[in-house]
């Protein structure tokens, strides 16, 4: 049994809980993008529509849980958590990378309790990229599937984080090949994240090539996983590592740039992440084109307080997209996906380079 995973796990609960691990000069690029301001929105706030269906499951609202845990006690409780409130709002959640599960059956508990107080939630697995290049397999990602009888799987791309750490897996070689081969081979649709530094237009229309069904851009300006390994680091008086750290804690696409590049390169559902606090971050990432939008950071202190946390957190936010859909006019997540948006800043400047178009956003007419 490999207990350096678990413990590794859990230190990465516990600094995220403790430390400010936020990024710190990179933004998600959200304060470049406005809405337009509606002063007749012509709709009733009460009658808007938040319900989406995405991969085949209707969502009330266009959010969910981003992966986060698995594989220590403490993991069990905030999963039970965090299931508990998506299962009674009509959200979804993703479980934490499985991996130390796979290796160790004993410790599936802290997975399978998802399924057990989430029976009808979107559920999504979670393997690493790094394990698919090593020896993990179908079978490997057919069992993280199994384990939660989960509506999607999550191949989860990390770079950064495992370029930053000594025990990193920094072969990423072929890893393309494997995730076209996982994609034919499940029956549940195989969606590809990042986990802070973003997903590029030319990475995106690979992974769509690859057959992937979808894409979690998980950009820049959230969570960093440099500075949690940059803590780590600083804890064992390791201080390349931690220089390592510090100077890529802000590395990678602005969520918001990630978001547009890969909307405008793939055909298929892209889900905006990566910093995204609040219920006008995620009526902007949907007017962008994002078909759902998922936090993670912001659920884990709720998490830690219990399932009645975590459900008010969501509800906030519900509530905030709600408004923030009233105030352009938009009584559907359609309608909102054509509504005007204005991109200014580096933002634009970024997407005019790249040889997207951020004007065309700005003239649409919902
Ligand atoms: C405590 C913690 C643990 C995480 N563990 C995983 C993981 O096991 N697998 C994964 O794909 N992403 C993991 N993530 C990354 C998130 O799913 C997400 O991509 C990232 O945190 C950016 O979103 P945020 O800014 O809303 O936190 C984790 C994030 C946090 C905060």
């Amino acid at each position: 049994m490999d207990n350096s995973i678990e413990e590794r796990k859990a230190d990465h609960i516990e600094i995220c809980l403790e430390e400010d691990v936020q990024a710190r000069r990179a933004t998600t690029g959200f304060e470049d993008v406005s809405l337009v301001h509606k002063a007749l929105p012509e709709i009733s706030r009460e009658k808007i529509d938040l319900s989406t269906t995405v991969f085949g499951y209707k969502f009330s609202a266009p959010l969910f849980v981003g992966a986060m845990t698995g594989g220590t006690t403490k993991a069990t409780k905030l999963n039970a958590a965090i299931a508990e409130a998506v299962e009674e709002l009509n959200l979804g959640m993703g479980v934490g990378s499985q991996r130390v599960a796979i290796d160790n059956p004993k410790l599936e508990r802290s997975f399978t309790v998802v399924r057990e107080k989430a029976p009808t939630a979107f559920i999504v697995a979670n393997i690493g990229g790094p394990q698919l290049v090593g020896k993990y397999g179908v079978k490997e990602a057919k069992k993280a599937v199994e384990m939660v009888q989960a509506n999607a799987l999550a191949i989860h791309l990390n770079a950064l984080q495992e370029a930053v750490q000594p025990e990193g897996d920094t072969n990423y070689s072929n890893l393309l090949q494997k995730i076209c081969k996982v994609a034919q081979e499940l029956d549940v649709p195989v969606i590809v994240k990042e986990t802070g530094a973003g997903i590029a237009a030319e990475d995106a229309a690979m992974l769509e090539a690859a057959g992937v069904a979808g894409i979690d851009v998980a950009g820049v300006g959230g969570t960093s996983w440099a500075a949690v390994e940059y803590y780590r680091a600083k804890a064992r008086q390791d201080v390349f590592s931690q220089r390592l750290g510090e100077t890529f804690w802000d590395w990678g696409l602005p969520t918001a740039v990630s978001l547009v590049e890969t909307v405008k390169s793939v055909n298929l559902p892209v889900i905006a992440s990566g910093g995204i606090r609040n219920g006008i971050d995620v009526t902007k990432a949907l007017a962008l084109g994002a078909s759902l939008a998922s936090a993670t950071y912001p659920f884990l202190g709720p998490a830690t307080a219990g399932s009645e946390d975590v459900k008010n957190a969501l509800r906030y936010l519900v509530g905030e997209v709600r408004n923030a859909m009233f105030l352009v006019g938009a009584n559907s997540i359609q309608k909102l996906q054509k509504v005007p948006v204005v991109l200014t800043g580096k933002t634009s400047e970024w997407l005019k380079l790249r040889g997207f178009q951020p004007e065309v956003y700005a003239r649409r007419k919902a």
